[in-house]
């Protein structure tokens, strides 16, 4: 049996892709569609109504000046200042004239131990790989060291790997040859690197013992009400306390305390399980081994297939007298939100459970506020699944950090209501709202443990609201007005549509927002929509619009799929886009997206600009600028992703004929040494 290399994100959007979300909570498209008729959508007038329907609340995340979320004061309206970038398919990153972009710590970077060299035939083992960049790079966060834009560490996730890529000649058939395991469970995790510019001012990396390499090997402790539970242990800890790993890591956080939050996306799908029935924590997560990674079917070099546990545990049996002696439980131990400390090389990672439990994309907070609670928002990324909101028990104060802010709160759940109200629903099990539902439900919890493992239950039984595959999310610093990116949701039917899912079938998404009814912690909102992805032609999508600007988007700003999403501290907002090959590859109109690309928009007035492009078959995903806003990082994820063995697709960043593709960051500047995006 071949092993093949499989797009991940081709897999969501995959009709073949499992859809977990089977619940009967009310489509969001359904709400939207009773706010504003789809007739008066299609024919592009929502902007005008949807800035009328919700008051100054909404209208004013840029349109006056208002107060800061941030607690910075008043920021002005941000303007941009770059002329937009055309499409194109050209295998290389493009960025406005006065910028320059090169390309930085591509996977393979040796950083820490022996630091070995990476080999452009993709030969290095998995040992070199524990030692070198990961694959897939993705969420990304600059670490300043003493306030410094020009030495920090860098943290980048790595999501996953391409087996065409990874290896010499792609992945061995069954059972696999154990370094070659390895080295894919090496290549995942995340990196902390320290980098400096240097006197040329190009930035590099510092050899330094803050180097990191944190993988699918390393240990890590759970914390919060799921610590402890029957449910997570294991052989490898009888306690419940801790795991070994970090999987498919997405996007990221971090926190006002200086650490860095890796989040666990597609981990459902790193486990064979062979468990009938199905435990109620894998019944929602479509656990089917649909990576096909058989890493717990690697081959040691006597012919033996392994009995290393590290390996073994990603096939899920119940071989033991009970969940202390085998690893029926393993997949209980992914799945959350992991605390890393990037200036304590020596540190446990931390998953912190109270945050919930399902295929977490990203997750940001609302700007701290001394004296009241911390609030974290996150995403779960699959069809139909829900956006989660995080509402620590303690106020945050100077000091307090992970164990005091991110073990104890409340989990809750987004409803949005018809009238453009929305609600914030309580998965607790000391909420006597929740409770009730739960009462009514064929399910029962007894304690907040279960309720965490079983997060996307506890939502549909709150009565949350179905939305197309949530990924990343990000705060207005002038208003703290909450964004996030609607990616697409192919498995929606011309019956579920309303405006604010607007396309059966959609392949290209949109942005959605919403301002918080008082501090960050309400329980209620209101919302509308950003933007909708899409084309200018009406060529099988509906049209995309920028709702302030109320006007179609044109060939400066076309984009599909919106996936990453970020503020920059000036206030402009920064969308990175997953488009599918079908969507920026074909021939015909549905080639019309080009490479995929991040756009800059001025949330007040909904102008939005093409900044870059990326090379062949990539995906966008991970920005950050250092503190002076002078420097720009970008992650650019599988460049070549349609490659097989030895017949790469791209051949950036080498950009020479028959080199082997790298995930990398970029580091953007500008030529007069400006701030990024503005005047
Ligand atoms: Fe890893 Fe939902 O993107
Ligand atoms: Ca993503
Ligand atoms: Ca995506």
């Amino acid at each position: 049996m071949n092993i093949k290399a499989i797009d991940l994100n081709t897999i969501k959007d995959n009709p073949e892709a499992p859809v977990c979300n089977t619940s009967e909570n009310r489509y969001f498209a359904d709400i939207i569609q009773a706010r504003y008729s789809r007739r008066t959508l299609l024919k592009g007038s929502l902007g005008v109504a949807a800035v009328s329907f919700l008051g100054a609340g909404l209208a004013a995340c840029g349109g006056s000046s208002s107060s800061s979320g941030s607690g910075n004061g008043p920021l002005p309206a941000p303007r941009l200042s770059f002329e937009s970038v055309p499409i194109t398919r050209a295998d290389t990153v493009t960025v406005p004239a006065g910028y320059t972009a090169k390309a930085f710590v591509p996977w393979g970077t040796p950083i820490t131990g022996a630091m070995p060299a990476f080999m452009t035939d993709g030969a290095n083992t998995g040992i070199d790989q524990l030692q070198q960049v990961g694959s897939h790079h993705d969420g990304m966060h600059y670490f300043p060291i003493d306030g410094s834009s020009d030495h920090g560490l860098l943290v980048i996730n790595h999501e996953y790997v391409d087996k065409a890529v990874v290896h010499a000649n792609g992945a061995s058939s069954l059972p696999r040859p154990i370094d070659e395991v390895r080295k894919e469970m090496a290549a995942h995790g995340v990196s902390v690197i320290e980098i400096q510019k240097n006197a040329s001012g190009d930035w590099e990396v510092v050899t330094s013992m803050l180097n990191r390499r944190i993988t699918a090997f390393t240990e890590m402790e759970l914390k919060g009400p799921v610590r402890g539970d029957d449910r997570v242990k294991t052989a490898y800890s009888p306690e419940g306390t801790h795991t070994r790993g970090t999987l498919n890591n997405c996007a990221h956080g971090y926190t006002p305390w200086g650490t860095y939050l890796t989040c666990e996306e597609n981990w459902p799908g790193y486990f064979h399980v062979d468990i009938d029935p199905l435990p109620r924590e894998f019944e929602r997560f479509g656990i089917s081994g649909w990576q096909q990674n058989h890493w717990h079917q690697a081959e040691e070099a006597n012919g033996e297939l392994t009995t290393d546990t590290a390996f073994t545990r990603f096939g899920v049996v119940e071989s033991g007298a009970d969940a202390t002696e085998d690893f029926r439980n393993e997949p209980n131990n992914f799945g959350w939100i992991v605390e890393i400390d990037p200036f304590d090389p020596d540190s446990t990672p931390v998953k912190r459970t109270a945050l919930g439990r399902f295929s977490h994309e990203g997750i940001v907070f609302a700007a701290p506020k001394v004296g009241e609670p911390m609030v974290f928002y996150s995403g779960d990324d699959a069809r139909f699944e829900y956006i989660y909101k995080f509402v620590s028990k303690n106020n945050y104060q100077e000091g307090l950090r992970g164990d005091d802010l991110l073990d104890e709160g409340t989990l809750y759940v987004a409803r949005f209501n018809d009238d453009g109200t929305g609600e914030w629903l309580a998965l607790d099990i000391d909420d006597v709202d929740f409770m009730a539902a739960v009462a009514e439900s064929e399910y029962h919890y007894t304690t907040q443990a279960e309720v965490l493992l079983n997060t996307r239950r506890a939502a549909d039984i709150a009565g949350a609201t179905h939305m197309d595959r949530p990924e990343w999310g990000a705060v207005c610093p002038r208003t703290g007005m909450v964004y996030f990116t609607l990616t697409n949701n192919t498995a929606r039917s011309a019956d579920d549509t309303t405006p604010a899912n607007p396309r059966a079938n959609s392949q290209v998404g949109h942005i959605i927002r919403w301002q918080e009814d008082g501090n960050a912690a309400a329980t209620t909102f209101a919302w509308d929509i950003f933007a909708l992805a899409g084309n200018t032609l009406e060529h099988g999508f509906q049209t995309g619009y920028s709702y302030p600007a109320g006007k179609n988007l044109d060939d400066s700003n076309i984009f599909a799929a919106p996936d990453g999403l970020w503020f920059d501290d000036n206030g402009v907002l920064w969308i990175q886009t997953d488009t599918s090959g079908a969507l920026m590859g074909g021939t015909g109109p549905a080639g019309d997206f080009g490479n995929n690309a991040m756009l800059a928009a001025e949330p007040d007035t909904g102008v939005i600009k093409r900044f870059l492009v990326g090379p062949v078959d990539c995906e966008v995903t991970g920005v950050v600028m250092t503190p002076d806003k002078k420097t720009m990082f970008v992650n650019i994820q599988h460049p070549g992703d349609s490659s097989s063995p030895n017949n790469f697709s791209s051949h950036w960043p080498a950009e020479v004929a028959g080199a082997r593709p790298r995930s990398a960051t970029v580091v953007i500047t500008r030529d007069d040494g400006g701030e990024i995006g503005i005047a």
